[in-house]
């Protein structure tokens, strides 16, 4: 759990209440128009699914509503306001787990209603592609590389509400991929973190991986037949060889994060005039944690001459301050108060995006 202190009316109107239920971590927080965050409390519900290894949708929704209303009371505390004192209370309406969407978006509505504020439909994705203007000094346009454990996508990110999807991937989200490679090694839940600790003491070189997707001519990712290639690895060696395993994954996925998004600069400086000369790239999203995938990503921005933009820890895993911060984005660019729309399990950001492969499928929860 995190609390942030301020000094009181210090900071600039509009005031956003923001509340993020759409998986498994809960949270309220209250952020200002100048970016000052008054309060940022998250509730994560790790240990309640680890048994599970994944989250489960059912005990997510159940924990969202057994700790939602203490958390926005200890947000407003934190502050030092009242419901009173907030101009806009924005909610986290999709995509995600359905169950979890409804607890947040109903409490977010009904405070809405109660106090005669406006109630802002956030779309989650929207909420990790702004937040690296919540801390860094940072302008439109920028290319934004979304890795979470439900997404992987590349974006040009114009303004708030406009973006043009670049690429995605066609099966498991990245973080997903991680997580199903942790399992199978039996490194425990979530995956993410334990397969980069795992890997520092392994030797990548050991075990040959595919890069799937790599050179290609589209920015699109693959993940599951790497994971079937660990699988086999994994039937032919012992204990020993986990380090090792781990370390080749890691680096396979780096190898199509680092082609992919290059390709997707390329793309991006094609698609607009003023692109060609921001040549920004924004990481963002839980996977944006791991400090291999930076380095790597940092190493092409190098190269490439853009400048390197992740967002700190905290503000990378999911948070109710990065979707506060999309309240105040929409507020400012005239978004209005939307207290019919309902909650959408996928959403995708890039709204003219059509699903890549097959007819049915739009792409990893999205
Ligand atoms: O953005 P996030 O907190 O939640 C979603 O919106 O999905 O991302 C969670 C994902 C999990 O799959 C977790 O395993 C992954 O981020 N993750 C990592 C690391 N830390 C968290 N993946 C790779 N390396 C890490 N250090
Ligand atoms: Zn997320």
């Amino acid at each position: 759990m995190i609390a942030m202190s301020h000094k009181k009316e210090n900071y600039k109107r509009p005031l956003v209440l923001g509340v993020e239920t759409s998986c498994d971590e809960t949270a309220a927080a209250i952020v200002a128009s100048d970016k000052t965050i008054l309060a940022n409390r998250v509730l994560s519900q790790i240990e309640e699914h680890r048994p599970y290894g994944g989250v489960v949708p059912e005990i997510a929704a159940r924990s969202h509503i057994d700790h939602l209303p203490r958390l926005i009371e200890e947000a407003l505390q934190d502050a030092g306001l009242a419901i009173e004192d907030i101009d806009a209370i924005a909610a986290t309406t999709g995509p995600g787990l359905i169950g979890g969407l409804l607890v947040g978006v109903t409490m977010a509505k009904a405070m809405a209603f109660a106090a005669e504020k406006p109630f802002l439909a956030i779309n989650h994705l929207e909420g990790h592609a702004l937040s690296a203007r919540l801390t860094d000094d940072l302008d439109f346009p920028y290319l934004l590389l979304l890795v979470s454990g439900g997404h992987c996508q590349l974006l040009a990110v114009s303004k708030p509400g406009r973006y043009k999807r670049l690429g995605t991937t066609i099966d498991d989200a990245i973080g997903e991929a991680f997580d199903k490679a942790a399992k199978l090694l039996g490194l425990g839940y979530p995956g993410g973190p334990a397969i980069e600790k795992a890997a520092k003491e392994g030797e990548a070189a050991r075990f040959p991986l595919p890069r799937p997707l790599l050179g290609t001519a589209h920015c699109n990712f693959s993940f599951s037949g790497l994971k079937t290639a660990l699988m086999r690895s994994f039937e032919k060696t012992g204990p020993d060889d986990i380090p090792h395993l781990a370390a080749a994954f890691q680096a396979a996925i780096g190898d199509c994060l680092v082609d992919r998004t290059e390709r997707a600069m390329t793309a991006y400086e094609a698609s607009k005039e003023d692109m060609a000369t921001h040549r920004t790239l924004v990481v963002a999203g839980g996977v944006a944690a791991n400090e291999y995938l930076r380095s790597r990503l940092r190493e092409l921005c190098e190269e490439k001459e853009y400048t390197l933009s992740v967002p700190p820890g905290w503000l990378c895993a999911d948070n109710a301050a990065m979707i506060a911060w999309a309240g105040v984005e929409r507020l400012r660019t005239g978004f209005p108060s939307d207290p019919d729309s309902a909650p959408r399990a996928r959403w995708p950001l890039d709204e003219s995006s059509r699903p890549v492969y097959g007819s049915g499928r739009k792409g990893a929860k999205a």
